[in-house]
């Protein structure tokens, strides 16, 4: 049993990281033979990718995918802890399964992902959710196979978190979600301890592959058909710093684009690890996309500190009209409204930076108070009310959809790249993304997917766009 532990998950040393090559246990190997297992993600795409490697997992000891919860022998949650309405939906859930296994005590139940790196958490697990059989942390996950197995012989709940810091483990078996759009691990873990942020305690040190297992991994897809690979990390920018070998993200996007791979993506970006090479970089090389996602969080000076962002409203704006610069680029970010003692000037800052930036999209929301982090203790003496912090919400996600309409409509009319996904939901159409990401719906045939066409714009939204085929 190895519980969280929030001052060991703080903590960072400057040992070295750990790399572990994956290998089956050959006890385990047949354990899932006959059965089946539904995975439940929640939150980011690094947890959709974990939850590829967890799948993967599955398979290599003989589970099938069963796309019917209720009927699946293992039903395993892969959480988030971002903020609380994530923990909600996952205790709700737990909540869901807790009668499910009345029904079947034979059925396995685990909980994997963020919230179980949590300390408060894992105590109300063990004291009210005891239909779960074991639990499992974000550097656990080639422990998988070995707690199944453990768990047939056993009716206590079994903790696998560890806390410190994180190891590399490379040759985890996967399953992706996509036979043309791949995620690839870069970075793992976050060293910047955001005040507001948990990831830093969820999921450990700072820790960057070596380049070349990316490239073997990257041009394994491009020879398997894939068309995009996404670069993944909590801080991509980061790339390399831990390792001092004289690389860094711009050298790796290179490597990586001259694999000839289609489409590179790479999410999510720090503007304090933004470099000008990274910039020329992105400029220079066709194939990667003109996208990036940079985080702003807030426009006042007073609050990014608070937050430790570790930028001013000014260093942001220096980096973003650079960023501008690359040919038909789109810019995205985050935002947070409603971080303890954001004042309505604060806030006003935040919306003549949204008016500055003119984003493409924005993902916004509400400040989360999450324990053990800084953010939180300033949260409890909070004047602000939530009332005031909805209508922040409301009147920056305005102001935004109205910049994603704008940046939408000077699309009309000309012709782009898309990436075909999948058939929409209305009659005859596809929906792909354009090389900066934008969402299209047009006419088109299932044979499409998977390929890149030419589509003309003829009608624009705030969140899409609609389009026909160019021959
Ligand atoms: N409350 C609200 N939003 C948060 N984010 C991270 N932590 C919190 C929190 N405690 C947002 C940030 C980050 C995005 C992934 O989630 O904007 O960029
Ligand atoms: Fe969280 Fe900040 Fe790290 Fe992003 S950079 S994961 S917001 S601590």
């Amino acid at each position: 049993m190895e519980l969280p532990n929030l001052v060991l998950a703080r903590k960072r040393t400057s040992n070295e990281v750990k790399k572990i090559n994956y290998q089956l246990n050959e006890q385990y190997q047949n354990i899932g033979e006959n059965k089946t297992f539904y995975v439940k993600t929640y939150g980011c795409q690094m947890n959709e990718h974990d939850s590829e490697n967890i799948e993967g997992l599955l398979e290599s000891i003989g589970f099938k995918k069963n796309p019917d919860m209720e009927k699946a022998d293992i039903i395993i949650l892969n959480t988030c802890s971002i903020r609380e309405n994530a923990h909600n939906k996952a205790f709700g859930m737990l909540g869901r399964l807790k009668h499910l296994k009345e029904k079947h005590p034979e059925k396995i139940v685990a909980l994997c992902g963020c919230m179980a790196q949590e300390e408060v958490v894992v105590r109300e697990i063990l004291k009210k959710h005891k239909h779960v059989n074991f639990v499992f942390g974000t550097h656990n996950l080639y422990d998988l196979p070995r707690l199944i197995y453990e768990c047939v012989n056993s009716n206590k709940t079994n903790i696998c978190v560890k806390s410190e810091e994180g190891d590399l483990v490379e040759g985890l078996p996967v399953t992706r979600v996509s036979k043309f759009k791949a995620y690839v691990n870069i970075i793992y873990g976050c060293d910047k301890f955001c005040t507001y942020c948990i990831v830093p305690y969820t999921r450990g040190k700072q820790r960057s592959r070596k380049m070349e297992d990316i490239l073997d991994e990257v041009i394994k897809l491009k020879n398997d058909g894939y068309q995009e690979v996404t670069l993944l990390g909590q801080n991509v920018n980061a790339y390399g710093k831990d390792l001092n070998l004289g690389y860094d993200l711009a050298d790796l996007l290179i490597k990586v684009s001259e694999t000839g791979i289609p489409r590179v993506r790479f999410i999510t970006s720090h503007p304090w690890d933004f470099t000008d090479r990274m910039i020329e970089v992105i400029k220079k090389y066709d194939n990667i996309m003109p996208y990036v996602h940079l985080p702003l969080q807030s426009g006042s000076d007073r609050i990014l500190k608070l937050m430790g962002r570790r930028y001013t409203s000014s260093d942001y704006k220096q980096l973003f009209d650079k960023l501008k610069e690359i040919e038909g680029i789109s810019i995205t970010t985050d935002i947070i409204v409603g971080f303890p003692g954001e004042t309505d000037d604060d806030f006003n800052e935040t919306l003549d930076m949204v008016n500055y930036c003119k984003y493409d999209s924005a993902f916004t929301f509400i400040y989360s108070p999450r324990v053990g982090t800084p953010a939180a203790k300033l949260y409890e003496n909070d004047p602000t009310t939530l009332e005031v912090k909805e209508n922040r919400l409301y009147k920056l996600n305005e102001l935004i959809n109205n910049y994603s309409l704008e940046s939408n409509k000077k699309m009309l009319n000309k012709e782009y790249l898309v990436l075909t996904e999948g058939v929409s939901t209305k009659e005859g159409m596809m929906w792909g993304y354009t090389e900066t990401n934008k969402m299209v719906n047009f006419k088109g045939n299932e044979e499409l997917i998977g390929k890149i066409v030419k589509v003309k714009i003829l009608d624009a939204k705030s969140f899409s766009l609609d389009g026909e085929l160019v021959e």
